[in-house]
């Protein structure tokens, strides 16, 4: 049996939520690999909606197991928030959540660092969620991190105010000013929630054992543009979106990889700071942002919208070897009367087809433009039903791609979708 691979190819925010929670029917387990509350993950289904940052989207399914593995970073407050929402809606978690021994938690000081880092870099800012993601990351490398498994042991408490220490010197260096006690409460009293209610695991174990039985959905966070390694360095997360992160994040070998399912939008949106080669400025823009709703799950900052840009989709679908790409939103282009397609950059002149290392690059899309289709796509199932244009624009992709579009989303809900 096989690890099939969910991952973002563009800055995140493609719809990984959605097609975890249509796609996990065929699956018994789902598990998170990377990343962390930065994440905010999209659910709807019958008139109802949530948005998930830490508990794997397959939480809606009978049956379904959801592990939140290694290579996550946890904030205890927002997992136990996360899950009384979802039990307020009558919905039950009891059993179905697990949680790796080593998952780095987020600590409330580490959220003040995110915030005082940010400040201290003033205008050259990531423009990060402030979830505390990068100063958890960066414990866990510089090895003085806590992990979801301390919380079992009873030196717990010195090892989680020798780090919250060390917290306190970096931000009396960076003079930013902070008080600390209310958010200590509140994490202590979620931690201790996380001890009694929550079967903390080996989950490398239990991945493996649990892939004898059947193949395993793994959901990825974040997109590739935004990888640690390959992304827009260093606007980026922490953490490795790429699909080479789910065999760390969850310790299974890369030869249990099965499908790499590439989700991108019908066109690009970005949050934060960064490169945005196809980013658009004008009413063009503010059109994808209205009918696309573009505003962050997590953050509600409203997201930077763009062009389609395949020179960036083929950088991350040769980084993550995907398999197949669902395109997502693509019901959002239905009123456009002209559709473009970055295929390839020039930069002082020269065309490349290569995504280049300076943020900074002088980078003029070269685009290729497209009839828009200018018809209500929502209410569509099958392919018989989509617009020849729509048709004509995904088979371009493939063609550009050489990887088969094998799903086409036409709305936020889970039926919304045609299968190809
Ligand atoms: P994720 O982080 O990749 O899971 O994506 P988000 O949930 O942050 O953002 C995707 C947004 O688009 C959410 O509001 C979804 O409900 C919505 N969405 C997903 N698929 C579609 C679609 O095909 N059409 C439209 N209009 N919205 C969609
Ligand atoms: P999902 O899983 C979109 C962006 C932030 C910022 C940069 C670093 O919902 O697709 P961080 O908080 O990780 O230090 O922020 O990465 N970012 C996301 N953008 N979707 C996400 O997650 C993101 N997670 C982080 O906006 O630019
Ligand atoms: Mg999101």
């Amino acid at each position: 049996m096989k690890v099939d691979v969910v991952i973002g190819l563009q800055w995140g925010d493609e719809g990984k939520g959605k097609i975890v929670d249509v796609l996990t029917p065929k699956y018994k387990v789902v598990a998170r690999f990377q990343g962390g509350p930065n994440a905010g993950h999209t659910l709807e289904f019958e008139g109802k909606k949530f948005v998930l940052h830490t508990v794997p989207s397959g939480i809606f399914r009978e049956n379904s197991i959801n592990i939140i593995g290694n290579g996550v970073v946890v904030d205890p407050v927002i997992l136990m928030e996360e899950i009384r929402k979802i039990n307020a809606a009558g919905l039950p978690t009891e059993g179905k959540i697990l949680l790796s021994k080593k998952a780095h938690l987020i600590l409330p000081t580490h959220r003040i660092l995110d915030a005082a880092q940010e400040a201290a870099k003033g205008g050259a800012k990531i423009g990060s969620t402030l979830k505390g993601i990068g100063p958890a990351y960066t414990d866990k490398v510089s090895r003085s991190g806590l992990r979801a498994g301390d919380v079992l042991h009873p030196n717990f408490a010195q090892k989680y105010d020798a780090l919250k220490q060390k917290h306190v010197a970096l931000l009396r260096q960076l003079a930013y000013p902070f008080s600390v006690e209310e958010q200590e409460r509140e994490w202590m009293q979620s931690v201790e929630q996380l001890r009694a209610e929550f079967t903390i695991i080996d989950s490398e174990y239990e991945v493996n054992e649990l892939l004898k039985q059947g193949s395993i959905l793994a959901e990825g966070a974040q997109g590739s543009m935004l990888d640690v390694d390959f992304g827009s360095y260093p606007f980026v997360t922490s953490s490795s979106t790429v699909c080479a992160g789910a065999c760390t994040g969850l310790g299974v070998a890369p030869s249990k990889i099965g499908e790499v399912i590439g989700i991108f939008k019908a066109y690009c949106t970005r949050v934060g700071s960064g490169p945005f080669p196809t980013e658009l400025h004008d009413e063009v823009g503010e059109q994808m942002r209205r009918q696309g709703n573009e505003f962050g799950s997590t953050t509600g900052r409203a997201r930077r919208c763009g062009w389609l840009d395949l020179v960036a989709l083929r950088y991350s679908i040769m980084v993550s070897g995907a398999t197949q790409l669902f395109m997502m939103k693509s019901d959002v282009m239905d009123n456009f009367d002209a559709i473009k397609v970055c295929v390839a950059y020039k930069i002082n002149g020269a065309a490349t087809d290569r995504y280049p290392y300076e943020v900074d690059a002088p980078v003029e899309p070269v685009y290729q433009e497209f009839r828009g289709w200018k018809k209500p796509t929502s209410g569509c199932r099958t392919e018989n039903d989509l617009p020849q244009e729509l048709l004509g624009y995904v088979k371009f992709i493939e063609q550009q791609t050489g990887v088969p579009v094998k799903f086409i989303s036409v709305g936020p809900d889970r039926s919304e979708t045609v299968l190809r």
